[in-house]
């Protein structure tokens, strides 16, 4: 199957990459954005990451030894750039979630679509994976992350569900916790396992708090006039990256009361508040629906 890069010109050009820049593809997944952050590159450098080993050795494939591979999450992006010794860079981009050769291959556990055991783990080398969290997790923690992490209105009844039928092994079974839940006027809506796949993959990959601490950093290492661009596929991850460049990129609001001397001024500037993909793309790849690109760029260095 072809491999489709979400707003892969988009947030290339967004980035207005400078050929003798330093770069960082948080997740190099298969490659797409990282190929072609490479052809606009001259004596530059790029930094991947991924946390899935299957898509560092098929990307090495594609790209050779040009780039830099990191087998880590994007969690330590700042530990890793000072191992390098390198202290500014002049663009990041983050492809948040899954790829779609993770959701496809049946044996990774991520689909409700395929039969598989429990796993959804990105990166194959960690422990943790979604067996241990539907099996092991006690009721309040299991509600919360459904909750939390995709706004899932049953979730106390899909939790009361997963409880009763413990141990679940496959995906098919948790499938049919979330359907014993639901009220049947729902079921037709989507599919109703969505949400509840969504949220114990956030827990099992941590991936709010990767998220969060990719940001950190990605701000503290941008170059002024260096960009970062993230692209997010729900409203949870979203919410998070608006809320973090709102913090650095918006101008706060002007209150009269207070001298303007006292209140700190953003040190970054939005580039791009929303870009959606364009009517092409949506209609040749469906996971391109959900997808948001937000850009901001450094324009002051702090302190
Ligand atoms: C949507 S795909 C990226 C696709 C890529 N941009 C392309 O064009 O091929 C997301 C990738 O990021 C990886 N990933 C997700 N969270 C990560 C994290 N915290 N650290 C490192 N890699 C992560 C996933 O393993 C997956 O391969």
């Amino acid at each position: 199957m072809k491999h489709y890069s979400v707003l892969l010109n988009e947030s290339i050009e967004a980035l207005d990459i400078k050929p003798e820049g330093i770069y960082v593809d948080g997740t190099l997944g298969r490659a797409g954005h990282s190929t072609k952050i490479l052809e606009k590159l001259t004596t530059g450098t790029l930094i991947a990451f991924d946390k899935d080993t299957d898509a560092l050795e098929e990307s090495k494939k594609l790209l050779g030894v040009k780039p830099i591979l990191i087998h880590d999450s994007f969690a330590t992006i700042g530990e890793h750039l000072d191992e390098l010794g390198i202290d500014k860079v002049d663009g990041f981009l983050f492809d948040l979630g899954v790829s779609s050769p993770q959701f496809d291959d049946a044996d990774r556990g991520f689909s409700y679509r395929f039969d598989a055991k429990l796993d959804m783990r990105m990166d194959q080398t960690q422990t943790l994976s979604a067996y241990e969290v539907v099996n092991e997790y006690n009721e309040d923690k299991l509600v919360d992350i459904l909750k939390t992490y995709a706004d899932e209105r049953y979730a106390k009844g899909i939790v009361k569900a997963i409880l009763k039928h413990r141990p679940i092994e496959t995906t098919f079974e948790l499938v049919s916790c979330v359907k014993e839940a639901y009220p049947s006027s729902q079921l037709k809506k989507g599919h109703p396992a969505k949400k509840t796949f969504q949220a114990i993959r956030m827990e099992v990959n941590n991936e709010l708090k990767d998220i969060e601490n990719a940001l950190q950093d990605a701000i503290k290492y941008t170059k002024v006039g260096g960009r970062i661009a993230v692209i997010t596929f729900h409203s949870i991850e979203d919410r998070l990256v608006k809320q973090r460049f709102n913090e650095v990129a918006t101008p706060p609001k002007v209150n009269p009361r207070i001298p303007q001397i006292e209140v700190s001024q953003p040190k970054f500037k939005w580039i791009s508040k929303q870009i959606k993909p364009s009517l092409k793309e949506l209609d040749e790849n469906n996971r391109s629906h959900s997808a948001i690109l937000r850009v901001i760029e450094r324009t002051e260095y702090d302190g």
